[in-house]
């Protein structure tokens, strides 16, 4: 059983004698990973000796590029509309891999899911009638080659018909997908990235300084996992594939960065306040490999007062540039999502991803897929994340809910291929401070109620801030907490995710907390300032003094399919829109917070809100958040 493709080929008989048997479980959620249709396991042989799919170029990635495009020809001379072509990785995908589950059992031909598909006719009108096509694909380099096989009997009965040439990049081991975040402290930035190359073979580094400074190499530290780790399928079996390396380096003591001052000679000090930086391995007979130049601004100090942009959204998903993984139209708005934040970079300086990552759902590949899309954003700004349903959740492994939405992850992917400020990556809470805004970031994927480790967590963290300095108090988590109109909490007699806000709220309440944003709910809505179902300030969009309630924002648009909103109007919900779409927050200094909704796709402002108050409006009592006062003087 232990035998190549071309092997497979050539003994070709042998396999019409294997028993196919499912012995695989596939997990399908709710959520649909467009991968989850092909049912791999089922593959049978209909190799034809006419047939053929042909791939070039060979080798990419000769300029050093981690994208490339490659063209397919082939040709079946039995054509079906449903035909199809897989695209795997490694190239000698096969029985080779397939672990028997069960003693006495065979394994099934193929184990492993593509990492993508496209139809055969996809680009090919004609290609029913002539059995001939051309298809144009994008690769990434995620560290291993590349083989195209076409298929006929549709995704969910496979029958393999040719296999192509394999193709790969130059160095499939090369440091890629760069991810920042802020680290434990202000003024450290923490840096991320995916290799082939693991401790034994070579050593990871960043290369890293003030942009016409002198540069310093700061050491990285490696991590992986392997399949055992997985809790169940697809994860642990046809959606298994090697992560490779991720590693994380520490640049520490930055200088913050200062507001924009014209210096002579037209340039800006900002740009001379940009730090560059390389990834860098250093094998053991010497050489150095290199990935590309990125850069990056420091982060201010915590109360500094200058202009701070914050971009926010949940659930984005990603999506194929060549259209492949169509099926089910998985994560529509994922693309303009990216690219209008990528066009607005410069006027970002931080990133919140709530939860929802990548939707790999147990198809690893995926991961490698996200983090190249997101590139532009992740390798500039920090990109903090937060956990959701589509990471954590598996029965019996104890997320707060037990479906199966993380494809049997549980959690292991995003807890190591992103890092977080989180005391334990594991629980996937914690606080972030960027100059004048402090984040508390909730995991609702665990449990958050009145006497949780969570709980009081949240206490600490909105408890801990200095409201003088800090005044923009923000809490962040996945599922909604808080207030939507989503039409399935609705069916449920319901505004929330059930004993979202029974606790919280008096959290929030207590201390002050200007908003909160969640995702899970793929639209955009709005809450007035907000208490206990009441609306506590009557103003729309320009908020003076305090607001004596929570705004409540869904910013679930980022790209996966839209939720639905109930037919209903509470009297809370002054904004919806069904739509992609992300919010951007601006502090302009203590007293002045802009709030933007922009839809992904134009860019354009569809909601805002401002709020302008001072010190002690924030201070200011009302109903639920006074300390005691004593008479005596
Ligand atoms: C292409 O193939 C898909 C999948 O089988 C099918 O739904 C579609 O109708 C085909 N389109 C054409 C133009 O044949
Ligand atoms: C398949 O390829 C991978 C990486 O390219 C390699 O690690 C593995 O040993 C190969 N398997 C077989 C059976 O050749
Ligand atoms: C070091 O090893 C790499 C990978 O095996 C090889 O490509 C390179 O030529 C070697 N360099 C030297 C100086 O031997
Ligand atoms: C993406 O943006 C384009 C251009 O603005 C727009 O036509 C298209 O409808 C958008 N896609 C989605 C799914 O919103
Ligand atoms: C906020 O609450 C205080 C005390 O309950 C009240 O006096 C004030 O009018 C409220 N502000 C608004 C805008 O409703
Ligand atoms: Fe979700």
């Amino acid at each position: 059983m232990m035998m190549m493709m071309s092997e497979m080929w050539k003994s070709r008989d042998l396999f019409f004698s294997f028993v196919v048997l499912a012995t695989f479980q596939l997990a399908v959620s709710d959520g649909h990973q467009p991968l989850s249709i092909v049912a791999i396991h089922k593959t049978t042989l209909a190799l034809d000796e006419r047939a053929y799919i042909k791939a070039t170029p060979n080798v990419l990635g000769l300029t050093g590029q981690n994208t490339e495009w490659v063209t397919l020809q082939y040709s079946n001379p039995k054509p079906n509309v449903e035909d199809w072509i897989g695209v795997f990785s490694p190239a000698n995908f096969s029985a080779s891999t397939c672990p028997a589950e069960n003693r006495g059992v065979d394994p099934p031909l193929l184990c492993s899911a593509p990492i993508k598909y496209q139809y055969a006719n996809f680009s090919s009108n004609s290609y029913k009638t002539t059995g001939k096509g051309s298809v144009k694909l994008q690769l990434i380099n995620q560290r291993s080659d590349f083989s195209f096989a076409l298929f006929t009997g549709g995704l969910t009965s496979p029958k393999l018909v040719a296999v192509s040439n394999k193709v790969s990049f130059v160095n499939p081991n090369a440091p890629v997908y760069p991810r920042l975040a802020q680290g434990k402290t202000w003024n450290e930035m923490t840096v991320t990235w995916t290799s082939g190359y693991g401790i034994s073979e070579a050593e990871p580094f960043v290369e890293w300084g003030p942009k016409g400074g002198n540069r310093v190499k700061s050491p990285a530290g490696t991590l992986t996992f392997d399949r055992n780790t997985m809790c169940g399928a697809p994860a642990r079996t046809v959606g298994w594939r090697d992560p490779g390396y991720t590693h994380t380096s520490f640049l520490k003591e930055l200088w913050p960065n200062r507001q924009d001052q014209q210096l002579p000679k037209g340039l800006l000090l900002q740009e001379l306040m940009k730090y560059i930086y390389k990834l860098g391995h250093r094998l053991f007979n010497g050489t150095e490999i290199w990935s590309e130049e990125y850069q990056f601004k420091a982060s201010p100090f915590p109360g500094q007062n200058s202009l701070q942009h914050v971009v926010i959204f949940g659930d984005l998903g990603k999506a194929e540039a060549d259209g492949s993984n169509e099926f089910n139209n998985y994560q529509p708005g994922s693309l303009n999502t990216t690219k209008q934040i990528i066009k607005d970079l410069k006027d970002i300086d931080i990133v919140f991803h709530i939860g929802d990552l990548c939707y790999a759902s147990g198809y690893l590949s995926q991961w490698d897929q996200f983090t190249a899309q997101i590139e532009p954003i992740a390798s500039t700004v920090p990109y903090m994340t937060a956990s959701g349903n589509h990471e954590r959740d598996w029965p019996g492994t104890g997320s707060f809910y037990g479906t199966m939405d993380s494809g049997g992850e549980c959690g292991v992917p995003s807890q190591t291929m992103f890092y977080v400020p989180a005391e334990n990556r594991e629980n996937f809470w914690y606080s972030a401070d960027y100059g004048m805004f402090r984040f508390c970031i909730a995991n609702t994927e665990l449990d958050w109620r009145k006497g949780s480790e969570q709980y009081k967590f949240i206490e600490n963290c909105l408890a801990s801030v200095d409201r003088q300095k800090q005044p923009w108090l923000i809490f962040l988590a996945h599922r909604v907490l808080g207030y939507s109109s989503a039409d399935f909490y609705v069916a449920e007699g319901s505004f929330e995710e059930p004993m979202g806000r029974e606790d919280l709220q008096y959290l929030w309440q207590k201390y002050k907390v200007d908003i909160a944003m969640y995702g899970h709910v793929h639209n955009y809505e709005r809450t007035c300032p907000v208490y206990q179902n009441i609306c506590t300030n009557k103003e729309k969009h320009s908020y003076k003094g305090p607001l004596n309630g929570t705004i409540h924002l869904v910013v679930g648009g980022g790209g996966a399919s839209l939720a639905e909103f109930a037919p209903i109007n509470t009297r809370w919900s002054i904004f919806k829109d069904h739509d992609f779409g992300f919010v951007k927050l601006t502090a302009f200094d203590q007293s002045n917070l802009l709030l933007e909704y922009k839809k992904s796709s134009d860019g354009q402002v569809y909601d805002s809100f401002r709020i302008s108050r001072e010190y002690r409006d924030i201070l200011a009592c009302t109903v639920d958040n006074c300390s005691p006062t004593t008479l005596a003087s």
